[in-house]
């Protein structure tokens, strides 16, 4: 028997942005998919239901928790379906690589409600707990490494680049004061630093005062943009003509990097832009399908205010 923390239930994740995935994805009985960022399959059990008990599915993610939802999700699939635990830059290549081809894929970045919500992982600013945020268990680098052994500059750039956050020079400052004598731990003393470091006014204003910080610091953990910057040129490769991609994403940096690889291997040609003539004979590679991201509408934002930053890009392997 699992324990109770590790124990699916259906209020686990909510699916983001779940009808308009379905549509544009458009997944036919037989196909073959992949859903890269399993999580606890939400988005999985809606496509496998288009497959119609005919086709394959394989599911990846890096966090060893999500095996415990696949193996729910495999009873109720209906399909042969298996788990691939990993990063999802190196499962699809390697499945690429394999001469496997599928139909559609799947990619909603970012961290789930069952990491979030569980306080052990370090995720949170809002319970103190381990300053961890793996997504992976099993990798080297944890939140309290960087926190402690990043040179400042190196804690600013995190901070502004991946939170956009004001205040990333002080803070940074006061952490480097800080660890000095005692390194960090707990999240809670990440939380108290911050507090400490930026203007009172700035404490009580919009949102949690740690919140950005949070979020840039589970972004270099994670290698977040690397990963996705790795995936894309694998998940094309992966995929049949007319296969669709769709991918979700948190945070503008994220939707910067779908949005420029879409538009590139739509366009074909690379070469530049003084050439008179096209001298690279590259042909368009993918067909977007969303000429502006899919935003979740206010309904949806008011019954899971997860989803208010959500960006669906999708496109088709021409
Ligand atoms: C937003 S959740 C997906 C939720 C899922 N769509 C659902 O409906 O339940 C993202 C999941 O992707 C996983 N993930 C994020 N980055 C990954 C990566 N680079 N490789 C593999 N898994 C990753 C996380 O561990 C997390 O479980």
């Amino acid at each position: 028997m699992l324990p109770n923390a590790l124990r699916p239930s259906a209020t686990d994740h909510v699916p983001v942005l779940a009808d308009e995935v379905r549509r544009l994805l458009d997944v036919q009985p037989g196909a073959a998919v992949v859903d890269a960022t399993f999580g606890a399959g939400g988005h999985a059990e809606l496509l496998a239901l288009d497959l119609r008990g005919k086709g394959r599915f394989i599911a990846v993610d890096r966090d060893p928790s999500a095996r415990a939802y696949f193996e729910r999700f495999r009873k109720r699939a209906g399909v042969q379906a298996r788990f691939l635990r990993g990063e999802f830059a190196t499962v699809l290549e390697q499945l690429a690589t394999n001469d496997v081809r599928v139909d559609a894929i799947m990619l909603d970045l970012g961290v789930s409600s069952m990491q979030l919500d569980r306080p052990e992982r370090g995720f949170s600013y809002a319970v103190d707990a381990p300053l961890d945020m793996r997504m992976d268990p099993s990798s080297d680098e944890t939140a309290a490494d960087i926190v402690n052994d990043a040179p400042e500059r190196e804690l600013h750039e995190i901070f502004r680049r991946y939170g956009e956050e004001r205040y990333a020079r002080p803070i940074a400052r006061a952490i480097v004061r800080r660890r000095r004598n005692e390194p960090f731990h707990r999240t809670g003393e990440l939380v108290d630093t911050i507090k400490a470091a930026i203007p009172t006014p700035a404490r009580f204003g919009e949102g949690h005062p740690a919140k950005r910080v949070f979020q840039a610091l589970r972004i270099a953990v994670n290698d977040e943009l690397g990963q996705l910057e790795e995936a894309l040129p694998a998940a094309v490769e992966l995929l049949r003509p007319r296969g669709r991609i769709a991918v979700i994403s948190f945070h503008s940096l994220e939707d910067r990097i779908v949005k420029r690889f879409f538009r590139a291997e739509a366009r074909g040609c690379v070469c530049p832009p003084d050439f008179p003539i096209c001298a690279c004979g590259r042909d368009p590679v993918l067909r977007v399908l969303t000429t502006r991201a899919v935003r979740p509408d206010a309904r949806e934002v008011a019954l899971n205010p997860r989803s208010a930053s959500a960006r669906l890009r999708v496109a088709e392997k021409v």
